[in-house]
């Protein structure tokens, strides 16, 4: 039986690569998306996925648009990191087909409660969405099969020294999110910094015809398209000076092969109110009282033959 993901997203262009995976993997089937105001406004994050979701044709999944603000405090952006679009250099067509009608929380709630204990939710931007629908409705810490975030950090930031970006840019939100009751799987940026496109990476992926033209390509490498012109300040905190990291696909990647993650139960807290510290996450891997599984080490090399396997049964379909 397939793994059911819900994903909560701001595309993005490592959401996208992630919502790529999760489309074309055959032991996962995508029963939503929805979105949440982060790297780029809310209005460009659901274009955007609308525009995969067409681009790729899962049409048939529902695309929910939710908050385009953080619970409390400034709103931010990362549009220096993916470009004005969100989705760096990739041109997809203008979307056609509407969004759903439901708020994003709505929906969330209604996946969840709609098939107890099989959905696995994953979130890839800030957490504003997952609080609120915690705040409407707390049984579904409890519904869900697995909580799994890209966010959060053991020994650095990247929005700031202290800071990971999706937890920076709602750091209230994270806070209800990791006090709920239930397990959250923290896949942060110590872990996420070990997936990045390399040289040799790109040069497979690009092997993978349109679809690696087209969409691929301009996601996995745009921050070295960047660079070259000079406009990226921000590439130290998004790659490990090896190639462009793919964040948010870990996330995904963790639900469907975990074993190709090493792990650690760790108490985790989150700092909002800070002068240098808001967003930061504080873990405890000593704790007696874990409310987190905390992914530290990834099979690098199984982990790009698992993600570029999918990628090419999605390129299959799209030659
Ligand atoms: C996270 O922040 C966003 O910019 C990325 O999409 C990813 O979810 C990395 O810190
Ligand atoms: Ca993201």
């Amino acid at each position: 039986m397939p793994k059911k993901i819900l994903l909560d997203c701001d595309p993005g262009l490592d959401d996208a690569l992630a919502l790529l995976l999760a489309h074309g993997d055959p032991n996962i089937e995508l029963v939503g998306v929805t979105t949440v105001g982060g790297n780029v406004g809310l209005p460009q994050t659901t274009r955007n996925a609308l525009a995969l979701r067409e681009y790729l044709h899962f049409e048939k999944v529902a695309v929910a648009a939710g908050a385009s603000q953080p619970l409390s405090g400034e709103t931010r952006s990362a549009i220096q990191v993916h470009g004005e679009s969100g989705l760096g250099t990739a041109a997809l067509p203008e979307p056609i087909l509407a969004v759903d009608d439901r708020h994003a929380v709505d929906f969330i709630i209604e996946t969840v409660r709609a098939s107890p204990g099989a959905i696995h939710l994953v979130a890839t931007g800030p957490l504003t969405n997952i609080a609120l629908a915690l705040q409407k409705e707390p049984a579904i810490a409890r519904l869900v099969a697995s909580f799994t975030i890209m966010g959060g950090s053991f020994t650095r930031g990247n929005a700031t020294p202290a800071a990971e970006f999706n937890i920076y840019a709602d750091p209230a939100a994270a806070r209800m999110v990791f006090d709920a009751d239930w397990q959250v799987v923290m896949v942060g940026l110590d872990l996420t910094l070990q997936a990045t496109a390399t040289g040799p990476v790109v040069e497979r992926l690009g092997r993978l015809g349109v679809l690696a033209h087209e969409l691929i390509l301009p996601l996995a490498t745009f921050w070295a398209g960047a660079n070259q012109s000079g406009a990226n300040q921000f590439d130290a905190h998004n790659s490990n000076g090896h190639g462009q990291a793919v964040h948010d696909v870990c996330a995904v990647a963790h639900v469907a092969r975990p074993d190709l993650f090493a792990s650690r139960p760790a108490r985790v807290r989150v700092e909002s109110t800070g002068e240098f510290t808001s967003g930061m996450t504080v873990v405890d891997f000593d704790s007696p009282f874990p409310n987190a599984i905390v992914p530290v080490t990834l099979d690098v090399p199984g982990f790009w033959s698992y993600v570029e396997r999918v990628y090419s049964i999605v390129a299959e379909q799209h030659a």
